[in-house]
C-alpha cells in the first residue's frame, strides 16, 4: 500500500480551531471562504490517487471535526466509527448520490450525511441528451472511421442513425435530473415521455399537457407524458429509455438480460446515474447479439473497470463518469459540500428549498444546511 505522504495535503486557514479533512482538491474558492468564515482549518488532499479506507483514516487521525469525501470513497462503519472518535458529527459527499455511504453506519457514529443537490440537475440531463444523440447518430463510431482515415466520399448510407422526433423516451427515474432530461427531450426534440418512478410526478405531466397545448396553437402534434406501472412496459414501449434512479438493492442489476430483452431491437438504452443498475456484462452480451441496439454509458459497474469487451462494441457510447463535470457545477458541489460541514458544525437548521443558488453567489451566505441525508438512528 502506498504511504500517505504528509507533502499530499496542503492546508487552508491554517490558524482554524475546528479541522476539516477533504479528500481531494476541489475547484474554486468560496468553499473554502465558506469553511474559514466556520473557524475551520482545513486539509485537502493534493492526491489525484483514490485514497485508501486506511488513507482517509489516518489523515482523519486523533482530532477531527468534520470531513468531506468522494463518491470514490467507501464511507462506512470504519472511517465513521473513525470521525466519531476523533470528535467528529460532520460529513459530506462531493455528490448529490450516497451509494458510496452507509447511512446506517453514520447513523450509529453520530455523523450527519450531507450532499449536493440542485447543481446537478441541467448539467447531468445536459450529459444524457449528449449521450442519446451520441448513441443515436453513431458519432463516436463516425468519427472514429473518419480519424482512420476511411472517409472517401459523402455517401447516401454512410452511418445511419435513428430520428428521435416524435420517437417515445422511456424514464427510469422521473425525480429532478430525469424529469429535467425528459423536458429537454420532449420540448427540443419532440418525444413523448413514459415514465416509471415511485411517485406520480404531477408536476412533469402538466408541464408537457401545458407544452402540447402550446404545440398544437402552432400546427404542431401534441405530447404525450404518462407514467407506468411497470418497467417492463416501459422498456417495450421505449425507442430510448434513459435511467435516472438512485442506487440501491432494489435497483442493483435492474437493467438484466430478461429486461434487455424487451426492448426495441434498435433502442437506445442510456444511462447517467450509477453504473450497477445495469448487468454490465449481459449488456455487452446483448449489444453483441443486436448491433442495432445503441448504448450510451458515463457510468459503469466496477468504476474505473468495464465490462470485458465493452470497449470494443462500436453500438456503445461511453465517457468517463463526466456528466457533471461542468466549472460551475463542480464549484457548486464543492460550496454546497463545505456548507453542509460548516452548517452542520455551527449548527444551523435545514435549508429546505430546491434553490440553492443563494449558496452560491452574493455575501449573504445562508445560515443553513443546503443537502441532508442523514438517516435517524436504528432503534
Ligand atoms: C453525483 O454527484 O452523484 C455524480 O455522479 C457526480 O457526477
Amino acid at each position: 500500500m502506498k504511504k500517505m505522504d504528509a507533502q499530499q495535503w496542503r492546508i487552508e486557514n491554517s490558524a482554524g480551531k475546528k479541522r476539516v479533512i477533504v479528500t481531494k482538491e476541489l475547484p474554486g474558492r468560496r468553499w473554502i471562504e465558506i469553511l474559514a468564515r466556520a473557524d475551520c482549518r482545513v486539509e485537502i488532499s493534493t492526491s489525484t490517487d483514490m485514497l485508501t479506507t486506511a488513507q482517509i483514516k489516518a489523515a482523519i487521525g486523533n482530532r477531527c471535526d468534520g470531513a468531506i469525501g468522494q463518491l470514490t470513497e467507501s464511507w462506512g462503519k470504519e472511517l465513521f466509527g473513525a470521525l466519531n472518535a476523533a470528535g467528529a458529527n460532520a460529513y459530506s459527499n462531493y455528490a448529490v448520490g450516497f451509494n458510496n455511504v452507509d447511512l446506517d453506519a453514520a447513523a450509529e457514529y453520530g455523523i450527519q450525511v450531507g450532499n449536493t443537490p440542485g447543481v446537478l440537475t441541467e448539467t447531468t440531463a445536459e450529459m444524457a441528451v449528449a449521450l442519446t444523440f451520441a448513441a443515436a447518430r453513431r458519432t463516436g463510431e463516425a468519427e472514429r472511421y473518419l480519424r482512420a482515415g476511411r472517409f472517401t466520399g459523402w455517401l447516401p448510407s454512410l452511418f445511419l442513425g435513428k430520428q428521435l422526433k416524435g420517437k417515445t423516451v422511456g424514464l427510469i427515474g422521473a425525480g429532478r435530473i430525469g424529469s429535467t432530461y425528459g423536458r429537454m427531450m420532449a420540448e427540443g426534440v419532440k418525444t413523448n415521455l413514459l415514465y416509471y418512478s415511485l411517485h406520480t410526478n404531477q408536476e412533469l405531466e402538466n408541464y408537457i399537457k401545458d407544452y402540447s397545448t402550446f404545440l398544437v396553437t402552432h400546427g404542431q402534434d401534441p405530447l404525450t407524458c404518462r407514467r407506468v406501472k411497470n418497467i417492463e412496459t416501459l422498456l417495450q414501449a421505449s425507442d430510448c429509455v434513459s435511467i435516472h434512479t438512485v442506487l440501491d438493492d432494489s435497483t442493483h442489476h435492474l437493467i438484466n438480460a430478461q429486461r434487455l430483452a424487451l426492448m426495441k431491437p434498435d433502442a437506445l438504452l442510456i444511462n447517467t446515474s450509477r453504473g450497477p443498475v445495469i448487468d454490465e456484462a449481459a449488456l455487452v452480451d446483448h449489444c453483441r447479439t443486436h448491433p442495432d441496439f445503441r448504448a450510451g454509458l458515463d457510468v459503469f459497474e466496477q468504476e474505473p473497470k468495464m465490462a470485458s469487451g465493452l470497449d470494443q462494441l462500436d453500438n456503445v457510447v461511453i465517457v468517463p463518469h463526466i456528466a457533471s463535470a461542468t466549472g460551475w457545477t463542480r464549484q457548486g458541489m464543492a460550496i454546497l459540500a463545505a456548507a453542509n460541514v460548516a452548517g452542520l458544525l455551527l449548527g444551523y437548521p435545514l435549508w429546505g428549498k430546491t434553490d440553492i443558488t443563494p449558496f452560491l453567489e452574493g455575501d449573504n451566505i445562508p445560515k443553513a444546511i443546503p443537502g441532508l441525508v442523514t438517516r435517524s438512528k436504528a432503534k
